[in-house]
């Protein structure tokens, strides 16, 4: 199946970056105003074991000096995003009008939400697509590739989220969806540091060109108290004194997963189906990426953009961001604002977002059963009544 067509230099960065291509395997060929070549993807690739491109064509870029390229995958099953339908359905279909949409998907990952949303979507409707890590953006290129100039992505945390639609010339959006958190590829890229189940250096990072610190600088740098803290607040990890004790008095800082893993194993001992350094993990992974603060800040600048009727979906994967999200939500809706000490409303109780979901949506069994991961997820919408 071909992901995209258009000859661009980035496509095959992004197969080569993953380790997809070996020019030295390429067979070349020339059709009638066309080179190409095929490399096939070596075998211990690890985009081979998370059943990506197994073949990549690429020719020279029509600017020459480089490749354009398009990625082949195998027959394997392809990404669905979690809630697809659900979040189809709130930010397209129960619409009142088929108006083309402004569409700000604020977490590209993989593209699968923001594809779904544009096939979906009344003709004419464009969407600006926002990821903090290059390597999904590259991904995502190659997926949103059929929809043309209908779509711009931007390397972009939230929050520089002003001055990404500043950029694209708009002041306002229609429909927007934030599915929050890490992403598949980020989790099964080896290298990424994210997750046990691979050794690599502790990195975290879901922008690596962006300079920041890495987790291992981040123990490093911090005081047992203060690894301690991180690790009960943002992983909610009971044994958080003892891990950080026995992080802060190893002989030398952990640089790997594996040596973290080792080290938090001496003291947790997991439930069944859950690895010990789980929540370890998770601690670390949203205090590198200031995840939390991204968010909150994300919430906060989302009024000044929304335009009237516009609809939100954001879907978070524990309770941390879902606590935020929850929060931000319930005020939005509030009939009224006023601080409680005060003895009459001086807001005039006219909320500014309606709920279109009961509390929130949680994926189905058969969801779950096809996608285990996304068992965590919940979605909330809400529709925006205006109001900055
Ligand atoms: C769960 S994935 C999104 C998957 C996507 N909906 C799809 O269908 O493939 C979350 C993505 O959000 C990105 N992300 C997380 N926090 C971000 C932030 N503060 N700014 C920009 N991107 C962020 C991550 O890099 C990751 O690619």
């Amino acid at each position: 199946m071909i992901w995209g067509c258009r000859p661009d230099r980035r496509l095959l960065a992004a197969a080569t970056s993953l380790g997809a291509v070996d020019m030295r395997l390429c067979l070349t060929g020339r059709l009638p105003g066309l080179s190409f070549g095929v490399a096939a993807v070596p075998p211990e690739c690890p985009a081979r074991r998370r059943r990506r491109p197994e073949l990549v064509v690429a020719w020279p870029s029509v600017e020459g000096g480089g490749w354009g390229g398009a990625m082949m995958t195998n027959p394997g099953p392809r990404h669905v995003p979690v809630l697809r339908d659900e979040v189809v359905d709130h930010l397209v279909h129960g619409r009142a009008n088929r108006d083309p949409l402004r569409i700000l998907d604020l977490t590209l990952g993989l593209g699968g939400h923001a594809e779904a949303l544009l096939e979906a979507a009344p003709a004419g409707s464009v969407l600006l697509g926002l990821d903090r890590d290059r390597a999904a953006l590259d991904l995502a290129r190659v997926r949103l590739a059929p929809f043309g100039e209908a779509v711009t992505t931007v390397q972009s945390p939230f929050s520089n989220l002003a001055a990404a639609l500043a950029a694209q010339g708009w002041s306002t959006v229609d429909a927007v969806v934030a599915d929050l958190g890490v992403s598949s590829l980020q989790l099964d890229e080896p290298g990424r540091g994210f997750s046990f189940r691979f050794d690599a250096p502790l990195d975290m990072r879901m922008d690596p060109d962006g300079g920041g610190e890495t987790a291992a600088e981040l123990i490093e740098r911090l005081d047992e108290a203060e690894l301690a803290d991180i690790l009960h607040d943002l992983g909610e990890e009971r044994a958080a004194r003892r891990i950080a004790r026995t992080i802060k008095n190893a002989a030398h800082s952990p640089a790997t997963t594996g040596e973290l893993r080792a080290l938090v194993a001496r003291h947790v001992r997991g439930r069944p189906g859950h690895d010990p350094a789980t929540r370890t993990f998770q601690a670390l992974r949203i205090a590198v990426n200031q995840e939390l603060e991204e968010i909150a800040g994300m919430l906060a600048a989302l009024p000044g953009i929304l335009a009237p009727r516009a609809r939100l979906a954001v879907l978070a994967w524990h309770s941390l961001e879902d606590r935020i999200v929850k929060t931000v939500f319930r005020n939005w809706c509030a009939t009224c604002v006023c601080p409680p000490q005060w003895p009459m409303c001086r807001c005039r109780g006219v909320p500014r977002a309606t709920r279109l979901t009961r509390g929130a949506v949680r994926p189905t069994e058969g969801e779950v059963g096809r996608n285990p991961r996304a068992r965590s997820a919940r979605l909330r919408v809400v529709e925006w009544c205006g109001g900055g």
